[in-house]
C-alpha cells in the first residue's frame, strides 16, 4: 500500500492567511524552522496506478500539481484519483469537491449524514450536478451500524472499514451540539496482497478502548494532529474554542484524561504519525521542546509530500 500526505494541515493551513501568530510570523520570516502545509487530505493506492482521495482539501488543484503520482496519463483528459471517501463534511476536508468539477463524474464514498449535509447546508453537490456530478456509495455507518466494509472497484488490492469515531459535526450541521453516528468516521484500510494495514482518523475527539484497538492492529496509524493542548487557542488569544469544543482530542491529556501522545505510547503500530496541525500547534517547529517530546516517543509528524509505503 502507498500513501501520499497530500495535505497536513488542519483548515486554514499554516501559515494560515490571518495569522499573525508566533508559528505563522514565525514561518513567514524564517525564525523557527517549519514547513509550510496545506489543508489536510491522503491519498492511498494499492497497486501505485490508481488513487482514492481520503478527503477533498481546498489546496487540491496544488496538491495534485505536485503529486506526479496523481498527474493525467492517457489520453488527452485522464485522472489516476478514482474515487474520494470523505471521513466527514468539514470545510477542509470536502471543498476540494469543486476542484474536481472538470473531470469525470466523481465516485464519492460518505455516510448519510455526510451526503445530507453536503446537498443542505453547505450544498457542493447540488452545485457539482451542474459540472461533472457525483456518483453515491453510501457507507452504511448509521444509527445502530458502527462499522462497514467497502471495496472501491477502481482501486485494487485495498479493503476498507469506515469506523463510527467521537467527534464533531461541522459548525454549520444541525448535529453539531449532538454528535450523531455517521457525522465522523475513521478509516481502516487493508492491503488485499500482504494483510499490511492503515487507520486513519485526522479528526479524533477520545481515544476509547474501542479505537486504542484498531490503533493497535493497524502497521501504521495516521492521527489527529490537530492541537497540542485543550487551549492552545485561548492561550494564545487566537480563538475561544478548546480542542474538545472542535473535536479533536488535543496531544496532551485534559485532567487526568489521556491525550493522543498517551495513545500513541500505547498503540503497538510500528509506525505513528500525526496529521491535521493547526497553525498554532508548537509540534510546527521542528526545534521545540515538543516536537522533541515526540521525537523521544517515536511519534512523527506528517509534511505535505510525505510518503509511507506500508
Ligand atoms: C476542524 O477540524 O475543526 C477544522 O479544521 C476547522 C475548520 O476547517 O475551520
Ligand atoms: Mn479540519
Ligand atoms: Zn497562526
Amino acid at each position: 500500500m502507498k500513501i501520499l500526505v497530500l495535505g497536513s494541515g488542519a483548515g486554514g493551513g499554516f501559515p494560515q492567511w490571518n495569522c499573525n501568530c508566533v508559528n505563522c510570523a514565525g514561518q513567514r520570516s524564517g525564525r523557527i524552522r517549519a514547513s509550510e502545509r496545506t489543508q489536510s487530505s491522503i491519498a492511498v493506492s494499492g497497486d501505485g496506478l490508481s488513487w482514492v482521495l481520503l478527503n477533498a482539501s481546498p489546496d487540491i488543484g496544488e496538491q495534485i500539481r505536485r503529486h506526479p503520482q496523481l498527474h493525467p496519463r492517457h489520453g488527452l483528459r485522464d485522472t489516476p484519483i478514482k474515487a474520494v471517501v470523505l471521513m466527514d463534511a468539514q470545510i477542509d476536508h470536502v471543498t476540494g469537491l469543486l476542484g474536481l468539477r472538470e473531470g469525470p463524474c466523481i465516485d464519492l464514498y460518505a455516510t448519510r449524514c455526510v451526503f445530507e449535509d453536503l446537498t443542505s447546508g453547505l450544498p457542493l453537490l447540488n452545485v457539482l450536478q451542474h459540472y461533472c456530478g457525483t456518483r453515491w456509495h453510501m457507507l452504511a455507518v448509521d444509527g445502530a451500524s458502527t462499522r462497514a466494509e467497502f471495496d472501491i472497484e477502481a482501486v485494487p488490492n485495498l479493503r476498507f472499514t469506515a469506523l463510527a469515531i467521537p467527534g464533531k459535526a461541522p459548525p454549520y450541521s444541525p448535529h453539531r451540539r449532538e454528535q450523531v453516528v455517521g457525522d465522523n468516521i475513521a478509516l481502516r484500510i487493508e492491503s488485499l496482497v500482504d494483510g499490511r494495514s492503515l487507520f486513519y482518523s485526522p479528526g479524533l475527539a477520545r481515544v476509547g478502548e474501542q479505537e486504542l484497538a484498531w490503533m493497535n492492529e493497524a502497521d501504521c496509524v495516521l492521527v489527529d494532529g490537530t492541537f497540542w493542548q485543550e487551549d492552545e487557542m485561548q492561550q494564545a488569544g487566537l480563538g475561544s474554542k478548546s480542542a474538545s469544543d472542535m473535536g479533536h482530542l488535543p496531544q496532551q491529556g485534559i485532567a487526568g484524561r489521556p491525550g493522543m501522545v498517551d495513545a500513541l505510547r500505547e498503540s503497538a503500530a510500528s509506525r505513528k504519525v500525526l496529521i491535521h496541525i493547526n497553525n498554532s500547534n508548537p509540534i510546527l517547529d521542528e526545534e521545540s521542546a515538543q516536537r522533541r517530546v515526540l521525537d523521544s516517543l517515536g511519534i512523527a509528524v506528517a509534511h505535505d509530500g510525505m510518503e509511507i509505503s506500508l
